[in-house]
């Protein structure tokens, strides 16, 4: 009837509905939801049948689509976590059992490198030139790779100049994502076709942000972005919110950007999980390998798959 990801989602999907107000109604001993919110417990059945009628009120729907949520991890600057997301939010989703597709969307092709393809024969721009399939590498189980290198990056113009070249990404994952439950595309650092192609194609986009003092500059531009591909094209884009990587909590600038990132963000959401500064991601990655492969202990794989579970209970 429902789960407890299914009301973890609809309550972050509606941040207007009171917390307090919905225990009330569905008549829940107090603070359990507001616990659950917090990731403090998970609801039972008893509370969850309580919940289910009064969640409808508010527009709950009962079947969530059983087609993969398409998600871009975006930000215009480069070096601030987005490839790292991808890649081990990707396999630590991967290892809790949903099926994932990372879509490298960036002509640097990190992505496709650290998870260990150079040179991939067959790539994301010939799906998009020719409206061919999409590419796939299997990479583990449950995770498979749509590679790209610097081949993406002549595509730029032809794209551009022609008629829907902005839809072709989202058609060429059509037919694929039945197959997934999540997918997600690495964008480049650049608000140019290949980020318009990603934003068209996703349901929703998450925001790395690095808490140095240039973490706002820019981010002005990024969210009138997408807007307005929200506006004129995508109207089912939601922002899953922010994700602050190489995080050093010892560090008060840092302490103090995270701040004044909440302040400023105040109608978004920053996700809990922070991904703490840890130079064995920089290792793992060098080593063309996953964090929880390369270092399953350490914080690295730690912060990672704690992002991971928050995604699952609430995007
Ligand atoms: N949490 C982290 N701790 C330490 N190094 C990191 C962390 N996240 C990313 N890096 C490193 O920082 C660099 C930039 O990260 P990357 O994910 O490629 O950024 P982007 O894709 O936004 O350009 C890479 O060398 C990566 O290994
Ligand atoms: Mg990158």
């Amino acid at each position: 009837m429902i789960t407890h990801p299914d009301v973890m989602h609809f309550l972050a999907h509606n941040p207007a509905l009171s917390v307090s107000a919905l225990e009330a109604e569905a008549r829940l001993p107090k603070s359990t939801l507001a616990k659950a919110v917090a990731g403090d417990r998970v609801l039972n059945a008893k509370h969850l049948s309580a919940l289910f009628p009064v969640l409808v009120k508010y527009g709950f729907k009962e079947h969530r689509s059983s087609e993969a949520r398409v998600i871009s991890v975006i930000n215009h600057k480069g070096g601030v976590g987005k490839t790292t997301t991808v890649i081990n939010l990707g396999c630590g989703l991967a290892r809790i059992g949903k099926r994932i597709l990372v879509v490298d969307m960036d002509p640097q092709g990190n992505l496709s490198q650290s998870l260990g393809v150079d040179n991939p024969e067959a790539q994301v721009v010939d799906a998009l030139l020719h409206k061919g399939a999409l590419p796939l590498v299997s990479i583990m189980p449950n995770l498979d790779l749509a590679p790209s290198d610097l081949e993406l990056a002549f595509a730029d113009l032809e794209l551009v100049q022609t008629v829907g070249g902005m839809n072709r990404l989202k058609n060429a994952l059509r037919p694929l994502r039945k197959n997934y439950d999540y997918i997600f595309i690495d964008c480049p650092p650049a608000l140019n076709i290949f980020t318009n192609s990603a934003l068209v194609a996703s349901q929703g986009c998450l925001i790395t942000l690095q808490p140095e003092a240039s973490a706002m500059k820019g981010l002005n531009k990024l969210f009138d972005r997408i807007y307005q591909v929200q506006e004129d094209i995508n109207y089912e884009l939601h922002i899953e919110g922010v994700v602050f990587t190489m995080v050093d909590r010892r560090l008060k600038l840092h302490q103090d950007m995270m701040q004044d990132v909440i302040n400023s963000l105040k109608n978004f959401r920053i996700f809990h999980t922070f991904i703490r500064s840890n130079v064995t991601i920089k290792e793992s990655q060098v080593a063309q390998q996953d964090i929880f492969s390369y270092d399953e202990n350490s914080n690295g794989a730690k912060d990672h798959m704690s992002l991971a579970q928050e995604i699952l209970t609430t995007v």
